[in-house]
């Protein structure tokens, strides 16, 4: 990626360029007769493997036909009509990008039977989403040009379907975006690093501003969460605040990512094996500044502030150690017994600014925060916490709408207590045994959302969590992602933020 996301377009004409794709339902493989321009050979083809039921319509079944008068087709199963929502769609059109080879050029018309126009926008975004690959360290390939898309449509559905897929290209630039950081090698990822990237992205849009608050100013004002994790590390933490559309009045979501853009564990030092995977623990930043421009390029009018926690967790003569004691912003103390339950720590300072120096309506915060979450959800769906139920299944739901799955979990009065019982501070950054890791991180992080107001009986901020350690690398089942980051909840963000 690192560039423009695919171009697809729309034409209200039946022609042809370059292999046509032709998406069909299980129980009803036939071609179309609206599909004009296709060569005789091709289209006899098509119709004779689909008359003799050698193409079976299952969900992201694909097959590739070469006419020998010219003209190529890929035919992709979409399931059965019944079952087959804008789930299947988004899938089917990833399936087809990734099923695209040398054989099939660079030109796509997909043509639809009976469809309508929030499926055909689904298998656009599958197709951009899906056209992704994270070749910026490679010598480049000399005949590779970029892939790109029609639709063939009706004249009734030209206008909502090209808005539609003008808005969907500018979130998958928000989740490419989320890709590029979290892909990005750690040498050249840490912490000032982002907020330089952060400072260029705002400059490109007259509502967006970025802010960076640097080492010096991150010990002054007595951020010891952030300072204690980053200050083991030679490239020291900063925390970097997005705001888009500032002077909007009134409460606005707020968004909050852990940056760790390396976990060495630190003086806690992990295994060997397999580490390199934790440069993608600043994926819960790379979320946050992806939805940041999703929202500005799709034009969202509305107020949102998001704030990045960055630093990277080394062990060093200058590193915290295990027995430490810390006092965060919120002015509460935290017994450090372990060095790699470094995300929790960042997260308090993030999370009490968020709360303290803004009017938030909710906050949410992204955090590859325990091993513990990958072990109870796998790679299939994000841990969800929430002190507000309702709120819990609003981002339930909008993960359900765009098929990003967020689980919920549960936040429990044990683990809080478990959290804020040890013997010489208010918290503790570590369980009192392994049992229910992510749950006791969770009960944490509580800890650091402030009150909406000074007052005795005053509410606490209505605030989720999401645990992406699972979902945000390593989903293999997740066919918008052929390697790497994934770039999830971008959309479950802009879905719940703008309602679209
Ligand atoms: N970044 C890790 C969590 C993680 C693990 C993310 C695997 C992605 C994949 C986090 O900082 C961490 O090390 N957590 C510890 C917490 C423990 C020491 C309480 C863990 O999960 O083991
Ligand atoms: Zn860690
Ligand atoms: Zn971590």
């Amino acid at each position: 990626m690192l560039g423009e996301t695919m171009q697809v377009t729309i034409s209200s004409g039946n022609n042809i360029n370059g292999t046509l794709i032709l998406p069909l339902f299980e129980g009803g493989e036939a071609l179309p007769e609206i599909v004009e321009g296709i060569p005789t050979a091709l289209k006899s083809q098509i119709n004779r493997v689909l008359a003799d039921g050698d193409f079976k319509a299952k969900a992201n079944a694909t097959m590739t036909l070469a006419g020998t008068e010219g003209g190529k087709a890929m035919l992709v199963g979409l399931g059965k009509a019944g079952k087959a929502d804008t789930h299947a769609y988004r899938e089917a059109g990833a399936t087809v990008v990734a099923s695209c080879k040398k054989v099939h050029g660079n030109e796509l018309t997909v043509v639809f039977h009976n469809t309508d126009v929030p499926c055909m926008t689904s298998f656009a975004e599958g197709m951009m989403l899906r056209d992704y690959s994270y070749d910026l360290y490679k010598k480049k390939d000399e005949d590779e040009t970029n892939l790109a898309a029609r639709i063939n449509c009706s004249e009734g559905d030209a206008t909502a379907l090209s808005a539609a897929i003008d808005r969907a290209a500018s979130i998958a630039s928000g989740v490419h975006l989320s890709r590029d950081l979290g892909n990005c090698p750690p040498n050249d990822m840490y912490p000032m690093a982002f907020a330089e990237k952060a400072e260029q992205w705002a400059k490109q849009y007259d509502n967006a501003k970025v802010e960076v608050i640097d080492y010096e100013a991150a010990k002054r004002h007595g951020m010891g969460g952030l300072v204690a994790v980053g200050m083991g590390s030679s490239r020291k933490p900063c925390m970097v605040i997005f705001t888009l559309n500032g002077d909007q009045k009134g409460q606005h979501p707020m968004l909050v990512g852990k940056g760790i853009t390396f976990d060495t564990g630190g003086i806690s030092l992990k295994p060997g094996a397999g580490m390199d995977e934790m440069k993608y623990d600043m994926g819960g930043s790379a979320t946050v500044f992806g939805t940041m421009e999703a929202l500005a390029s799709s034009g969202y009018a509305g107020k949102v502030v998001a704030i990045t926690c960055m630093a990277e967790n080394m062990p060093a003569a200058n590193a915290q150690r295990p027995g430490d004691v810390i006092t965060t912003l919120s002015g509460k103390t935290i017994e450090v017994l372990n060095t790699d339950a470094e995300g929790r720590l960042v997260l308090s300072d993030g999370l009490w600014k968020a709360g303290t120096d803004y009017d938030p309506e909710y906050i949410v915060d992204f955090a590859t925060l325990t091993g513990a979450c990958v072990v109870a959800l796998g790679h299939e769906a994000t841990g969800l916490w929430s002190n507000d139920d309702d709120f819990r299944t609003r981002i339930h739901e909008a993960g359900n709408d765009v098929g990003e799955l967020a689980w919920p979990m549960p936040l429990l009065p044990a683990f809080e207590k478990e959290m804020t019982d040890s013997k010489i501070a208010d918290t503790r950054n570590l369980g009192a045994g392994r049992w229910g890791g992510a749950n006791t991180a969770a009960a944490f992080l509580k800890q650091f959302v402030p009150n909406r107001s000074d007052d005795e009986d005053a509410e606490q901020i209505t605030w989720a969590h999401m645990d992406i350690a699972g979902t945000y690398w390593g989903a293999k089942s997740n066919k918008m992602v052929g390697h790497g980051a994934t770039g999830i909840h971008v959309r479950t963000m802009v879905r719940l933020i703008t309602g679209e």
